[in-house]
C-alpha cells in the first residue's frame, strides 16, 4: 500500500494511477498516409494491460514533412481524430491514460519517405545532419509560423480525440532540439544566438497550444538535459545542464504541466537508449538507409566490413565510459526537479523496482518512463507489484529492437530471451491480428 511506485501522480489537469509511464516507442505499425491501424491499437493495449499508469505515444508528426519514417501514425488531418479516439478508448479500457507525443523531425530522419525524398528538409540551420547526412535548409519566419500552427492544431486534434494530454518532443535531436541546441542552431535572427532566442520557437509553440486548447489540457515537454552533441567529434557539444534547467523553468512559466527528462541531442545517441549497439545487426538493417542521406553509404561500409567497425565503435562507445545503463540521467532529472514545481518524469534504462523506488523517495523524479524493459516484459509493473525487484528474463539493453526498427516489426529481438527463434517471431507477429471488419470498397470509394 505504501510502495511509492503505486501512488497516484497528480498533475495539474491529469491523475495517473501509478508512477510508471510507457515511454515513447516508434514502430512501423500504420499506413503510408499517416492513418493509424488496428496493429497500433493492439501494440498500445499490450502495455496498458500490463499495468502502466500512462502511455506516452510514439513520435507523432504534426505535418507529413515532419516524419522520420513512413508508416508511423500522424496527426496532421482532422479526419484522423476518430482513429486516435479509438486508440484512446482502447487504452482507457485498461485504466491507463494516453498522452500523444507531438513531433517534427526537422533534419533528423531515418527514411524520409516521399514527402522529403531528394529535397532538403526544414531545420533551424542549413548545415546537414551529421550522422546520416540529411540535407536541410534554415526555416524562414513564414515556415516557423506555419509549423507553430501545425503543433497547435495537432494538440487540438488530440484533445478532440479525447486523449489525456500531449507531449512536445523537444529532446533527442528533432526539430525543437535543432532550435534549442547551441551545437546545431547557427541562426543570426531572433531564433538563434542567445539561449532565450534559441528557446523562442518552443515557447511560441507552447503559447499557441495554450491558445488552442486552453489551460486545462495536459501539456508536457520532453527535454534532453545534457546534449553531448559531439558524437561526431567535430560537432559542438551543445547545451549544458544549466541551459536545460533554464529552459525547463521557462517551460513551467509558459504553462507546461510536466517535464520528461532524457539525454543526448541525437537519436539514437550513445547514451540514449543506453546499452549496446549491435553493429552486426545494424549492417543487416542499415541497407534500407543507404540512400537516405549523403553519408548513408559511408555508414553502411563502416558497419558492413568487420575491419572498419572499430572506427564506428570508437566514435560511438567513447562517451559511455563509466556510465550505468539503468537510471543513466537520474542526476540530470534531480537537478531539473530541484528548480521547478511541476512533476518530472525521467527516462533511461529503468528496470529495477528498488532503483525506481529510491529515485522517487530521494526526490530525483516523480515518475519513470520506460521503453525497452517494457518491450521485453510488458507486464513489468505487475511483476513489481508481485514482489519481483527485476524480471526473471530481463531486457539485456542489447538495442536489437532499436536497430531493427527501420526495417522490421517492433518488438524484442534478443533471441536468448526466448525458448526458440520461432517463439521470438511469434511475439513479433502477435500484434498483427486480422480482423473480420475489413470492407470491400464501393466503386465510388475506389
Ligand atoms: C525502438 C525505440 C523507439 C523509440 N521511439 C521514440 C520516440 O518515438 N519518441 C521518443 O521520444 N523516444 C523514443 N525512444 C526513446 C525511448 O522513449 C526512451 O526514452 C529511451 O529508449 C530510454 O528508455 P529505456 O531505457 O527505458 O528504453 C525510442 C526508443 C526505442 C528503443
Ligand atoms: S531487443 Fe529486447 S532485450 Fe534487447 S534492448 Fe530491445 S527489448 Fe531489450
Amino acid at each position: 500500500m505504501n510502495d511509492p511506485i503505486f501512488q497516484e501522480l497528480r498533475f495539474r489537469n491529469l491523475t495517473v494511477k501509478n508512477r510508471v509511464f510507457r515511454s515513447n516507442i516508434s514502430g512501423r505499425f500504420d499506413n503510408e498516409d499517416g492513418s493509424l491501424t488496428q496493429t497500433r491499437i493492439n501494440w498500445e493495449c499490450k502495455f496498458a494491460k500490463g499495468g502502466v499508469g500512462a502511455i506516452i505515444s510514439s513520435y507523432v508528426p504534426v505535418l507529413m514533412e515532419g516524419r522520420i519514417i513512413a508508416g508511423y501514425a500522424t496527426v496532421h488531418r482532422d479526419d484522423f481524430i476518430p482513429l486516435w479516439a479509438k486508440l484512446g478508448e482502447a487504452v482507457h479500457s485498461f485504466d491507463a491514460k494516453f498522452i500523444m507525443q507531438l513531433s517534427h523531425s526537422g533534419r533528423q530522419m531515418d527514411l524520409p519517405g516521399i514527402h522529403n525524398q531528394h529535397r532538403p528538409t526544414l531545420s533551424s540551420t542549413s548545415r546537414k545532419e551529421p550522422l546520416h547526412g540529411f540535407l536541410c535548409q534554415a526555416m524562414t519566419k513564414a515556415d516557423i509560423e506555419r509549423t507553430v500552427r501545425a503543433f497547435a492544431h495537432g494538440a487540438w486534434r488530440a484533445r478532440e480525440a479525447g486523449l489525456d494530454g500531449v507531449e512536445l518532443h523537444a529532446a533527442n535531436g528533432y526539430l525543437f532540439t535543432q532550435f534549442l541546441s547551441s551545437g546545431i542552431n547557427d541562426r543570426t535572427d531572433d531564433y538563434g544566438g542567445s539561449l532565450a532566442n534559441r528557446a523562442r520557437f518552443l515557447l511560441e509553440v507552447i503559447a499557441a497550444i495554450r491558445d488552442a486548447v486552453g489551460r486545462d489540457f495536459h501539456l508536457q515537454v520532453k527535454l534532453s538535459a545534457i546534449e553531448r552533441n559531439n558524437v561526431i567529434p567535430w560537432e559542438g557539444k551543445g547545451n549544458t545542464l544549466a541551459d536545460s534547467v533554464q529552459v525547463a523553468k521557462w517551460c513551467e512559466q509558459a504553462g507546461v504541466d510536466a517535464l520528461h527528462v532524457s539525454t543526448g541531442s541525437l537519436f539514437p545517441h550513445p547514451l540514449n537508449p543506453p546499452g549496446d549497439l549491435p553493429i552486426d545487426v545494424l549492417a543487416a538493417t542499415y541497407d534500407v538507409l543507404i540512400s537516405s542521406g549523403v553519408y548513408g553509404f559511408r555508414n553502411f561500409l563502416l558497419f558492413r566490413y568487420p575491419l572498419l567497425r572499430p572506427i564506428f565503435r570508437w566514435i560511438w562507445f567513447r562517451m559511455k565510459k563509466g556510465l550505468p545503463f539503468e537510471a543513466i540521467s537520474i542526476e540530470e532529472a534531480r537537478a531539473i526537479k530541484a528548480t521547478v514545481r511541476i512533476p518530472v518524469i525521467n527516462t533511461g534504462g529503468y528496470q529495477t523496482a528498488s532503483v525506481v523506488r529510491e529515485g522517487l523517495e530521494s526526490g530525483a523524479f516523480d515518475a519513470v518512463a520506460i521503453a525497452r524493459s517494457l518491450v521485453a516484459n510488458p507486464d513489468l509493473v505487475e511483476q513489481w507489484r508481485d514482489g519481483s525487484d527485476r524480471p526473471a528474463v530481463p531486457c539485456t539493453y542489447c538495442n536489437k529492437c532499436l536497430v531493427n526498427a527501420p526495417e522490421n516489426p517492433m518488438g524484442c529481438y534478443e533471441q536468448a530471451r526466448f525458448p526458440s527463434r520461432d517463439a521470438m517471431i511469434e511475439q513479433l507477429m502477435s500484434i498483427y491480428r486480422a480482423k473480420p471488419h475489413l470492407t470491400i470498397p464501393s466503386p465510388a470509394e475506389v
